[in-house]
């Protein structure tokens, strides 16, 4: 298993180093930008982005693919960056929350009051914009079903569903 995983990442291009506990150089493009950061293949995507690149509006939670607190959008799909290897987002384009500023879905959040303590919030306003990007004519179970991926401890859902559905009526 270990092999295989260093096996793996020595044939990843824009990773430079050589064994799975080894810190390398790592290449991603980030919000339009590429960056560079010292790794391990072992990282989570998670991991790198708040701690080696400064982006901290993915938030660490369950960290098990549950809670969705650390959605970004990789090549405009959601995913839960704890559960990704950084490695594997090498050649993607990530867009995390700090890319999405001042984006309809942000301004609808604001607007509808949809969070309260905000953990979970920009989880949401990811996941609501690739929404809005991949099916924009989604109807009410689908935007249900859609943010059925992220929790809000708080459970202010019904802004929440009001947040994202107005985005989708004015696209
Ligand atoms: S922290 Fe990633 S899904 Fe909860
Ligand atoms: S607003 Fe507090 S967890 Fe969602």
């Amino acid at each position: 298993m270990l092999d295989t995983a260093v096996r793996d990442v020595e044939g990843v291009a824009g990773y430079q180093g050589t064994r799975f506990l080894d810190k390398g150089l790592l290449h991603l493009r980030v919000n339009g930008e590429e960056r560079s950061a010292v790794a391990r293949p072992a990282d989570t995507l998670l991991e790198v982005l708040r701690d080696q690149l400064g982006l901290t509006g993915a938030k660490p939670s369950c960290r098990n693919g549950d809670c969705g607190a650390c959605t970004v959008l990789l090549d405009g799909w959601p995913v839960k960056s704890c559960l990704m290897l950084a490695v594997e987002a090498v050649d993607h384009e990530i867009t995390t929350i700090e890319g999405l500023h001042g984006t309809p879905m942000q301004q609808a959040f604001v607007r509808e009051f949809a969070f309260q303590c905000g953990y979970c919030t920009s989880g949401f306003i990811v996941n609501g914009h690739a929404l809005s990007q991949i099916h924009p004519d989604a109807d009410e179970a689908t935007i249900r079903e859609w943010l059925q991926s992220n929790l809000c401890r708080c459970t202010g859902y019904a802004e929440i569903g009001r947040a994202v559905q107005s985005v989708l009526e004015e696209s």
